[in-house]
């Protein structure tokens, strides 16, 4: 295959030389993308009188047909070019002549790659934005339905006070909310155009970057071409956002694997996301949650590997950024995967709610409760911290609960009890009380509710 730099040469590339430096086999993904940015370009070459209309017309029809002939399945994309600019740029020649050799004024493949990266990342950004709005959905459908699930509230993994189901779930509407609100910020910071950079230096004609920008609706041109070609801030803010995003689904997917197990049983996860042993017939296991967790760590990697790649070099383009490809295209497949298969798992799970609660009502998730209520009837806080410690103890050694206790066993630790401690540290005043904002108490909740059905019907992306 000839290439687009052949003319100072005398020598063969060495073949392995050839391989290790070719990017085509990833950065076909770009194809679109390329002929796109392509079409912009010639545009604004002709407008700036630099190509004449009929050279542009020929280039952008001769650019769309190769468009349609690859998704049609009709041409290959050449995989012994050297890259996916090559490929189009050598495709367009062979089908309109003379004309497509100009298409290239102006311009080089680091500005062109720039752009290429950065319009397939504006779309995958859009595309993370919609799919966790459509997971805050599920969420939000969940947390109005279970108000009044009760369940114990966990810290160290020990129960600790009781909760919903609701305010549960709550903590992980805010935590994907975030995660669109760094969508939001990263698209508006990468939404300029590098195409006009040139090779580093911009270029000698009179290019209307404005124009180009408009054109792929993006916000304005970039400012430094230097920059423009070597800037992959954008891709590494989102690799940074994704691995955010995973480690949110890691901690859900964490507690579900949890939840799911046979000491919990506070859920089932349906079948179309559980998965059998091969050997041992009476397992259901979570394998989609695991994987999902598990591949945290390759969307780490990514990051990390960006980072260090960028660290050293220095302006403007080096070969090294052809390595930003991979490892985000695998980032970015990652993460829409397991958004779209948790999304769904998370849409079928059944909960278990008798379980929910009755493990709430065992595990002393009252105990703070029955302290306050000595604390109404006058006793310190702290005292009040020491009496119902010494009566969770007598409740350990007798294997029963609080409210479970007779008037008398509980005068034995303070004559303050009265029969109105049975209502105090049942389960669902526990909760109820809890009306502070952003806790779990009904009316609390529920105008949290109402916050996020209104965020939800917000513009997207
Ligand atoms: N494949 C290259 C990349 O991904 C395209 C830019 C090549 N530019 C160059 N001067 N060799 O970065």
């Amino acid at each position: 295959m000839a290439q687009l730099w052949g003319g100072r040469f005398t020598g063969e590339t060495d073949r392995m030389a050839y391989e290790f430096n070719a990017s085509i086999r990833f950065d076909r993904r770009l194809f679109h993308q390329d002929i796109q940015g392509s079409i912009a370009h010639v545009t604004m070459l002709a407008r700036q009188g630099i190509l004449t209309e009929e050279e542009k017309d020929s280039i952008v029809r001769g650019l769309t047909d190769i468009r349609e002939a690859v998704d049609a399945g009709d041409m290959e994309i050449d995989e012994t070019c050297e890259d996916i600019h090559s490929f189009v740029e050598a495709a367009l020649i062979r089908r309109i002549g003379e004309a497509g050799k100009k298409m290239h004024t102006g311009r080089s493949r680091n500005d062109q790659v720039a752009l290429d990266m950065r319009l397939y990342t504006r779309e995958h950004v859009k595309e993370t934005d919609a799919l966790l709005k459509e997971l805050l959905r599920v969420i939000l459908a969940v947390m109005e339905e279970n108000v009044e699930t009760y369940m114990p509230g966990f810290t160290h993994l020990q129960k600790a006070q009781p909760t919903t189901l609701a305010h549960h779930y709550g903590a992980y509407f805010e935590m994907f909310k975030r995660d669109r609100q760094r969508m939001a910020d990263i698209y508006k910071r990468m939404n300029y155009c590098p195409l006009g950079a040139g090779a580093l230096a911009g270029t000698t004609y009179p290019l209307d970057r404005e124009y180009t920008a408009s054109l792929m609706e993006f916000a304005g041109p970039t400012l430094n071409s230097m920059d423009s070609v070597s800037d992959r801030d954008y891709l590494i803010e989102y690799l940074a956002a994704l691995s955010t995003i995973m480690m949110h689904l890691s901690r859900f997917c964490e507690e579900i694997i949890i939840w799911n197990s046979n000491e919990y049983q506070f859920v089932e996860i349906d079948d179309a996301y559980s998965t059998g042993s091969s050997i041992m017939p009476q397992k259901k296991n979570p394998d989609i949650a695991e994987l999902v967790r598990g591949k945290t760590g390759r969307v780490y990697g990514a990051l990390t590997a960006l980072l260090t790649t960028m660290k050293g070099i220095p302006l403007a383009y080096n070969k090294d950024m052809q390595e930003d490809k991979e490892l985000s295209f695998d980032a970015m497949d990652t993460v829409r995967d397991c958004l779209i298969l948790f999304t769904g798992m998370l849409r079928t799970m059944k909960f278990r709610k008798e379980r929910m609660a009755a493990s709430a009502m065992n595990g002393f998730t009252n105990a703070t409760d029955a302290a306050d209520y000595l604390v109404g009837k006058g006793v310190p806080f702290r005292d009040a911290h020491g009496i119902i410690g010494r009566l969770v103890l007598y409740c350990v050694e007798k294997d029963t609960s609080i409210d479970r206790l007779s008037l008398e066993e509980l005068r034995t630790v303070s004559d303050k009890f009265e029969e109105d401690i049975y209502d105090a540290v049942a389960l669902k005043t526990c909760v109820e009380k809890r009306l502070t904002l952003g806790a779990p108490g009904r009316e609390a909740m529920e105008k949290v509710i109402k916050e996020h059905n209104k965020y939800l019907m917000n513009a997207d992306l």
